[in-house]
């Protein structure tokens, strides 16, 4: 791994401990025999299990830091008003819970509203995706760049859609009627964290999805920015990024062309 500061490798350490836990659990989720609901439950668990590991690790280390965690009632204000960690113990539960070995543990470091540091590691692949403020963005040993890519239809875009009935399916179905036509593709991989972590690494040319929380993008964000991508909330005039929840991911050639596409209604 890159060099890092305390905080940083304190979130490399709690990601893997929870990674290890998860994928204990993910064997066992491939070989259940039980019912949706009973996989259902045990995903759960799972997911409840990893993150009481990372909020044993985080907040052991770093006790006066604020914690905002999607498996917990409410947000925990920190003795130290101006940190929180925003984390997602597991990201892409529904791919976990399929057996499909694509999702992530996601943890961001806030200080004064701003992400510092974000890591996302997706154990089935052991990839650890991290970057901190000003030190560019990693993959396991590696530097990572956005891609190159300047043509819209040699450029490949990730997204999410909404599903049993969410808001913006409308609008997502939009979006892709106006941008397949003018891409290479468009791919619907069901892990947040991980799409924008695929951007970061130049694997995906750009990636937008609306409706998502705090934990899915926080770490993500910067891993972006610090690859020298952009990123930038569809609707300008709404709520901050990590508030309002409808981005757009995209290398700097890119960006512009694609955001009009999503951003046209
Ligand atoms: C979900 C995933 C998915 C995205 C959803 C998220 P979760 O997070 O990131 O890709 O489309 O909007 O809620 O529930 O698996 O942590």
């Amino acid at each position: 791994m890159a060099q890092g500061s305390a905080n940083l490798n304190i979130m490399v350490k709690a990601a893997r401990a929870a990674g290890r836990s998860l994928v204990k659990d993910f064997r066992e989720v491939e070989n259940l025999q039980v019912s949706m609901k009973g996989a259902g439950d045990f995903v759960s668990r799972a997911d409840h299990a990893a993150q009481a590991i990372i909020k044993e690790e985080l907040m052991t280390a770093r006790p006066t830091y604020g914690w905002l965690a999607e498996e917990e009632d409410s947000e925990i204000e920190g003795k130290d008003p101006t940190r929180r960690w925003i984390v997602d113990p597991l990201d892409g539960t529904t791919n976990f819970l399929h057996g499909m070995p694509h999702w992530a543990v996601s943890i961001a470091l806030e200080h004064k509203g701003e992400i510092v540091a974000g890591v996302v590691f997706d154990p089935a692949k052991d990839e650890m995706f991290y970057a901190e403020k000003g030190t560019g963005a990693w993959l396991n040993e590696s530097r990572l760049r956005v891609s190159g890519r300047s043509r819209m239809i040699e450029a490949v875009f990730a997204t999410g859609l909404p599903f049993g009935g969410g808001k913006y399916l409308p609008a997502s179905l939009q979006d892709l009627g106006r941008l397949l036509p003018v891409c290479a593709g468009v791919r619907r991989w069901g892990a947040a964290a991980l799409d924008l972590a695929y951007v970061a690494a130049g694997r995906y040319d750009g990636y937008w999805e609306r409706g998502l929380h705090a934990w899915d993008i926080a770490a993500g964000i910067i891993i972006v920015r610090e690859a020298g991508g952009f990123v930038d909330a569809i609707r300008p005039e709404g709520q901050s990024l990590l508030e309002d929840g409808q981005l757009i991911a995209a290398n700097s050639e890119l960006f512009d062309g694609f955001a009009k596409i999503i951003r046209t209604r």
